[in-house]
C-alpha cells in the first residue's frame, strides 16, 4: 500500500508518496504560515489532492513539529507553531473526506523511524535521532521499539534544560537545549556577529544580501564549507551543544547510535567533528564503557517524509 508523508516544520510543508519500502515516488512541497493553522490544514489537503491523482493511496502521516498526542490524532502543543491542542487529523478529515485514514505523528519520530528502518540505523536496536532544524526534536528508540511515553510526548529532548536562566525558549521556559542546537540558534547567533565581529562577518552579510534580518541557515553552511573562519566557528559552537547534550542523553538511555538529521545536517562533518570530541569529553565513565557512534542521517531531509507514511500504515 502507498500512503503520502507529510512533513510541516516551522517555514515549509514537504510530502511524498511513499511506497513499504521507503521509497519515494513523488514530491511535492509548500511554504507555511506558522501562525495561521488553517492556511497548514489546507495545504495539505492541496498536497493530497495533488498527490493522489496519480498514484492510490491507502494512508497519510501528518509529521508535526510539536508534542502529539498518544491516540495520535492532534498537537497538544507546538512551540514553534501555531497549535495548541489543535486536532490536526479531523481538520484535515473534514477537507479530504472521510475515505483516506490520516494518523499525526511527531516530525522527529518520524524521521528517527525514518532513519531506523531504513537509513543509517537499520542495524541497530538503540538509537536516538536529533533533527537540528527550526527547534531540536528527538526520537528514541530502545530494543527496536519507538519510546512513545506515557502520554505520547517522550523524547521531546530539545526542551530538557541545559543553561540555568539561558535563551527564552517557545516552550515558554528558559535554557532549552534547542536554544543552544538548532537551527534558529545558529541563524541568532550569526546574527548577533554581525554585530559584535563585523569584520569577521563580511562574508556572511555578502551572503544574506547586505541584510543580517536576511541571514538563513544555508548562508552559514555555504560560508562553513568554503572555509570562512566565523562561520566554521559557528558550526564548532553548535556541534559542540550537540555533543555535549548527547553526553548527557547517553547517560539516560545508553544508545548505540546517535543520528543527526535535519538541515543542518549539510554541513557535515563541520558539525559532526566537533559534536563527536564533546560527546566523548562530557560522557560519564569514558574508557571504561563503549561509546555511541555519532552519525548523519542517511535520508536527509526527507526522514520525516517516509517516516511518517511509513507509520500511517498501521
Ligand atoms: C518540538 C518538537 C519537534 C522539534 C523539531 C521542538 O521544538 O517541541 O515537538 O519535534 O521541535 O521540529
Ligand atoms: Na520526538
Ligand atoms: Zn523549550
Amino acid at each position: 500500500m502507498h500512503a503520502i508523508g507529510v512533513d510541516i516544520g516551522g517555514t515549509k510543508i514537504a510530502a511524498g508518496v511513499v511506497d513499504e519500502d521507503g521509497t519515494i515516488l513523488a514530491q511535492t512541497r509548500r511554504a507555511t504560515q506558522p501562525d495561521d493553522a488553517g492556511s497548514i490544514d489546507r495545504a495539505i489537503a492541496e498536497i493530497y489532492a495533488e498527490l493522489s491523482e496519480s498514484y492510490e493511496v491507502g494512508a497519510i502521516g501528518l509529521a508535526a513539529a510539536g508534542f502529539v498526542a498518544s491516540d495520535r490524532s492532534g498537537v497538544l502543543f507546538a512551540p514553534n507553531l501555531a497549535w495548541r491542542n489543535y486536532p490536526l487529523r479531523d481538520r484535515v478529515a473534514e477537507l479530504v473526506g472521510p475515505d483516506v485514514r490520516i494518523v499525526v505523528e511527531n516530525d522527529a519520530n518520524a524521521a528517527g523511524w525514518a532513519e531506523f528502518r531504513f537509513g543509517v540505523g537499520r542495524d541497530v536496536d538503540d538509537m536516538l535521532m536529533l533533527t537540528v532544524g527550526t527547534g531540536l526534536g528527538g526520537a528514541i528508540m530502545i530494543g527496536g521499539q519507538l519510546v512513545r511515553g506515557a502520554w505520547g510526548v517522550a523524547a521531546e529532548v530539545g526542551h530538557m534544560r541545559v543553561v540555568p536562566g539561558g535563551h527564552y525558549c517557545g516552550c515558554g521556559h528558559e535554557g532549552c537545549w534547542e536554544q543552544y542546537a538548532s537551527g534558529s540558534a545558529l541563524v541568532r547567533d550569526a546574527q548577533a556577529a554581525v554585530i559584535t565581529q563585523p569584520e569577521r562577518a563580511v562574508r556572511l552579510l555578502e551572503l544574506a544580501g547586505g541584510d543580517a534580518e536576511k541571514l538563513i541557515g544555508p548562508h552559514v553552511t555555504d560560508a562553513a564549507q568554503e572555509g570562512d573562519p566565523l562561520a566554521v566557528e559557528l558550526f564548532t559552537e553548535l556541534g559542540r551543544w550537540i555533543g555535549e547534550g548527547s553526553a548527557s542523553v547517553a547517560a539516560l538511555l545508553d544508545p548505540e547510535l546517535i543520528v543527526v538529521g535535519g538541515g543542518v545536517g549539510a554541513a557535515g562533518d563541520l558539525l559532526l567533528a566537533p559534536a563527536r570530541q564533546a560527546f566523548g569529553e562530557q560522557l560519564s565513565a569514558r574508557g571504561y564503557r563503549p561509546e555511541a557512534r555519532i552519525e548523519l542521517a542517511a535520508m536527509g531531509n526527507d526522514a520525516g517524509i517516509v517516516g511518517a507514511a511509513d507509520l500511517a500504515r498501521f
